[in-house]
């Protein structure tokens, strides 16, 4: 049997950056993103239905999957330690999955997990400063869970119905098991906006346009910290003092600001956190940054329109590039502005998008 999973990457306004020093990636905020679309990991699964538990990363990715544009893929050259680390995330979500799926009314495989041999590929270039760990945790966890169920069809058309209490319970249950893997991957499950605080991530109710987004890529050269590190490095910050409350308080402004509409309103919160978080950077120690020339150029750019009275959202992650958020409605008007700024070939396009799918189960 032959499954391909999709989970998409997120962006997020206010940003998990800090976490508890206990195990499972609790954060020390709560933090808030917008599930992206096409900025995705695939995940293509051989899975050998009369055999049970060995869990094997094929490199490469087969074309066998209907619909999918094999050019735009990227395959991540996975080394020694992100294969044990996605083979620890397999046997964490292989142990849970049989309880998640009952507890969704769809029966385990009685023998265990069916052993599998995983592909995968990311639609987007590594180290882009676009949240890999993000889509490839949640990826990876729901092609555990399917590796763990004995009707993969049946899990399928459940993970599907959108409405579903039993099917939103199962992708939170699915997220809480994808934190300990890789903290922000837990937002990845829904969307188009999803909190998460302490161990749970669901999705926030807004009143928002459907929402365009870009990234001006300023550079694609792998970052030297990785996320995990700067978790541990921002604490070394003077500004580290307050931070927590002071996020925290900008969380709660920013949920009411998307209940409402009020896209000026995020902008400014988003702009705000973005600062903050990359002040904490500058000022750890050892300091360190993210940014390029680039990156610099564009900021200075983004100031004007984050002053004007139809502000774009604009944040970086932790990385060199700059994440524009607009209503779709306003999507080419600015498509003109940044590619005249910092011509077509830099930049990203992407929309926003509910989460993490099972795209195909086919024998
Ligand atoms: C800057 O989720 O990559 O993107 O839990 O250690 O895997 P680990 O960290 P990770 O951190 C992401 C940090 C961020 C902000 C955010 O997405 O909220």
């Amino acid at each position: 049997m032959k499954i391909l999973v999709r989970a998409p990457s997120n962006i997020a306004l206010m940003k998990y950056m800090g976490k508890k020093e206990t195990a499972g990636n609790i954060p020390d905020n709560p933090s808030l993103s917008m599930t992206l679309n096409s900025l995705c990991t695939y995940v293509n699964m051989d899975l050998q239905e009369d055999s049970t538990g060995q869990f094997r990363i094929r490199t490469g990715f087969d074309d066998s999957a209907k619909g999918l544009d094999y050019s735009r893929l990227q395959i991540p050259e996975l080394k020694g330690a992100g294969i044990e680390k996605m083979e620890r995330h397999w046997k964490r979500i292989t142990e849970a999955a049989p309880s998640i799926l009952k507890e969704a009314g769809l029966d385990p495989r009685p023998n265990g997990p069916a052993s599998v041999a995983v592909q995968t590929a990311n639609t987007f270039p590594m180290g882009s400063g676009i949240a890999s760990s993000a889509s490839s945790f949640a990826a990876m966890t729901i092609a555990g869970l399917v590796a763990s169920a004995a009707d993969p069809s049946k899990l399928q058309e459940l993970w599907s119905s959108k409405d579903s209490q039993a099917s939103v319970a199962m992708k939170r249950a699915c997220a809480r098991i994808s934190r300990q893997g890789s903290g922000s991957s837990c937002r990845s499950f829904e969307g188009p906006f999803v909190e998460w605080n302490e161990e749970s991530a669901s999705v926030v109710q807004t009143a928002m346009p459907e929402m365009s987004h870009f990234v001006v890529v300023v550079s694609s050269t792998e970052k030297k910290i990785s996320s995990s590190q700067a978790h541990q490095l921002v604490k070394t910050s003077a500004l580290w003092n307050g931070r927590v409350a002071r996020v925290t308080e900008r969380f709660h402004a920013l949920k009411v600001a998307l209940a409402v509409g009020d896209i000026a309103e995020v902008s400014r919160l988003s702009w705000t956190e973005m600062w903050e978080m990359h002040s904490l950077f500058h000022t750890a120690t050892p300091a360190f940054s993210y940014w390029e020339p680039g990156t610099i150029h564009a900021l200075r750019s983004f100031a004007e329109d984050v002053l004007s009275e139809n502000p774009p959202i604009v944040t970086l992650d932790a990385g060199p590039n700059v994440h524009v958020l607009v209503p779709k409605s306003e999507r080419e008007h600015w498509l003109d502005i940044l590619t005249e700024r910092f011509g077509a070939e830099a930049l990203l396009s992407d929309g926003q998008g509910t989460g993490a799918e099972i795209l195909e189960v086919f024998n």
